[in-house]
């Protein structure tokens, strides 16, 4: 028996400023889920937290441009994410989000208790400030050209197109995004975490993993690129950096002197991870603090490679310096997933959205889970592209896994009425292929463990693989007229196999996983008895055809503009221009107007048109009293073939715009015109 062990998983907070994409779930939440569902079939006791991140001026920012409140947008943006999560089977125990109380109290909590220990320094710098608006400026609200790379546009702390990370005060011509100016530069008083004082314990914490004297991690189980990158910030010197801004969302500072301040984002955010178990302890009787106090619990981040500093260096000294808390055991940080030859980009558009895939997708959450697994960016950057997605899913899920499984199962219908058959002799082949079930198990549960997913995978398709090529090879339905004992074997061997991969595959393709065992009407069982009982199988994947992959690369580089108006009716079909020019629509003053005797939504209008002045019957009574409309200009078509409209002869049509409760306006000039003046 293996030894049972708690863990608290912890996946990046991803910020609540718009919707996941691929990258997301590539870079932490999917390496996550696996690891986490690979801990829970094994019997350990995992917390697997995630929430939004909800804070930060690059929110409050995102409301300014939306004409709303931050809580708007967050309260948006953690739906759509949340149910993203869900969709894609990424089970976390909780989902919190950083605006609850229960985050700020925490938050508030340990900045209190750092403060009291003098944990922080306290320092005055000048900062920008916008006079216009009386505010200081957080260094997203500050934009100018950058002094790495010369382009304009660059963020006060950073630049989105060379990636440097910036200070707001490096700026070439800085321009309030507030106002528009210059902003000027004024005192302000923050405090900073002294990242200097704890360079020593944090150099041989990460490089050997001995913390206060104890072996707390081993070293050679993290990432290279990890150890790498935080080696690189220490050897450069860590600097103060300052943890609290001047800015109105967040967590506030809660301190004297503290007032119209909040909590540096990144100081609250990891926090989150804290608050959030807290909650999920309280909602399922659990003690939270055995998830972070008790050092024989494994600490593990999943993130992306942008949050290494923060997982790595900045977190850890927030947790030790405490005192109570452990720290991670690994950060198993991934690179950057790149999207059809470019980086993915959320202001550019570049990107495949979770919700939009299943729109365009739907139910195929385990394909997308599948590939990306299999390009997973574990050691280095790589790419995304929807030939490859296809070529994956038809050659591999289709074409191995979802083929041996069927033909396993059908056949077994077709000449065993459905019921495993007897096993009987077994060959060298046959106990190779039982064997190799077995050897698979444990070559993935290995590489899982020292979080190579992509490899895992990448041994549990070789299994299914084997199992295509031993049908192949024995060829059973060649020999169900000569030799049915043998058949009864190879079946019963494909059998065993199948039930070995849907374990196996389990905490990569959970919803496959599930499918196949109902398939095989099988719910614990490690094998599969004589004369059980299978069910029907239906196709476990379905090919993805050209076309699909081709509206996709489509949709990539021609994005449709966004549809302001969801209720705006369809446009109708194209026309030509010819066919725009027979419409004959002149500006027109309606000289006089009445209620139509016979008709209470219709008024008699009276109307110079320039050209001639004439009778025209307009359904607008219900919106404008006849008093309202004499003098108006407006547009009218004037070559419409004359009808009767309750008794009165109507030559013409005047323009109305239609809002979408029905309410009318006139087309009417901006400026006025002469009657007759065509317009075009
Ligand atoms: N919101 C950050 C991002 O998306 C990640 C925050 S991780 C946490 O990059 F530790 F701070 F929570
Ligand atoms: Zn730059």
């Amino acid at each position: 028996m293996e030894e049972k062990k708690r863990y608290t998983i912890t996946a990046a907070l991803p910020y609540a400023n718009g919707p996941l994409h691929l990258g997301h779930l590539a870079g932490a939440y999917l390496p996550a889920d696996i690891f986490v569902r690979y801990l829970k079939a094994k019997g350990n006791d995992v917390a697997f937290i995630c929430g939004s991140d909800e804070h930060g001026a690059a929110i409050t920012l995102r409301a300014k441009k939306e004409d709303c409140t931050p809580q708007e947008i967050v309260d948006k943006n953690h739906e759509i994410i949340k149910k993203s999560f869900a969709d894609f089977g990424i089970d976390f125990d909780i989902y919190h989000r950083t605006s609850s109380k229960l985050h700020h109290e925490t938050a508030s909590q340990i900045f209190k208790d750092l403060y009291d220990k003098g944990s922080f320094t306290q320092e005055t710098t000048n900062q920008f400030f916008d006079q216009e608006h009386q505010q200081f400026l957080a260094d997203r609200y500050v934009t100018g050209t950058c002094p790495k790379c010369n382009s304009a546009g660059a963020y006060g702390d950073q630049c989105e197109k060379c990636g440097s990370s910036l200070n707001a005060n490096e700026l070439i011509n800085p321009i309030s995004t507030l106002s528009g100016k210059t902003p000027v530069l004024k005192e302000t008083t923050h405090w900073f975490l002294p990242m200097n004082k704890h360079e020593k314990w944090l150099k041989t914490w990460i490089e050997t993993g001995i913390l206060d004297g104890k072996q707390q991690h081993d070293p050679t189980k993290w990432r290279k690129q990890v150890i790498g990158q935080c080696k690189s910030w220490i050897d450069n010197g860590l600097q103060p950096r300052s943890i609290t801004r001047d800015l109105d969302w967040g967590v506030k500072v809660p301190v004297e002197g503290g007032e119209g301040k909040v909590l540096y984002v990144w100081f609250d955010a990891p926090i989150g991870y804290i608050s959030a178990t807290k909650q999920w302890a309280a909602d399922n009787s659990k003690n939270w603090e055995d998830y972070w106090k008790d050092s024989n619990t494994q600490l593990i981040h999943f993130i992306g490679k942008d949050n290494i500093v923060f997982h790595g260096i900045i977190f850890p000294i927030i947790l030790k310096e405490h005192g109570d808390f452990i720290l991670p055991t690994n950060v198993p940080a991934n690179e950057f997933l790149n999207l059809e030859g470019d980086k993915i980009s959320t202001s550019r558009n570049w990107a495949v959205w979770l919700h939009e895939y299943l729109e365009d997708f739907p139910n195929k959450q385990d394909e997308l889970r599948y590939v990306l697994t299999s390009i997973a960016p574990e050691t280095k950057d790589s790419e995304f592209t929807w030939k490859d997605f296809q070529a994956r899913v038809n050659n591999e899920l289709v074409a191995i896994l979802g083929n041996f499984l069927n033909r396993s199962i059908v056949l077994t219908h077709k000449y065993f009425e459905g019921k495993v058959p007897e096993q009987g002799v077994l060959t060298d082949y046959d106990n190779q292929v039982l064997q190799a079930i077995i050897s698979t198990q444990n070559r993935v549960d290995e590489l899982i463990e020292s979080y190579r997913f992509r490899d895992a995978q990448t041994e549990a398709m070789t299994l299914a693989r084997l199992g295509n090529k031993y049908l192949a090879d024995t060829e059973p339905w060649k020999l169900v007229k000569t030799d049915e004992t043998r058949v009864k074997t190879i079946l019963n061997v494909s059998l065993q196999l199948c039930l070995g991969l849907s374990e196996i595959f389990k905490p990569f393709l959970p919803k496959t996983s599930s499918r196949i065992k109902q398939f095989l009407n099988a719910t614990n069982e490690t094998v599969l008895t004589n004369q059980h009982q299978l069910n029907a199988a239906e196709l476990l994947f379905q090919k993805i055809e050209d076309e699909a992959v081709e509206a996709q690369i489509e949709k990539l580089k021609n994005p449709t503009v966004k549809q302001s108006n969801p209720k705006a009716k369809p446009m109708k079909e194209e026309i030509t221009f010819d066919d725009f020019t027979k419409m004959d629509i002149r500006v027109a003053t309606i000289l006089a107007a009445e209620k139509h005797p016979d008709a209470d939504k219709l008024l008699k209008l009276t109307v110079d048109t320039g050209i001639d002045i004439r009778t025209v019957v307009s359904g607008i009574a219900e919106h404008y009293k006849p008093e309202d409309v004499i003098g108006k200009q407006v547009s009218m078509l004037v070559n419409l073939a004359p009808r009767k409209i309750r008794g009165i002869e109507s030559k013409g049509m005047i323009l109305m715009a239609e809002n979408n409760e029905g309410s009318l306006a006139f087309i009417s000039p901006e400026k006025a015109m002469d009657n007759g003046g065509e317009v075009k």
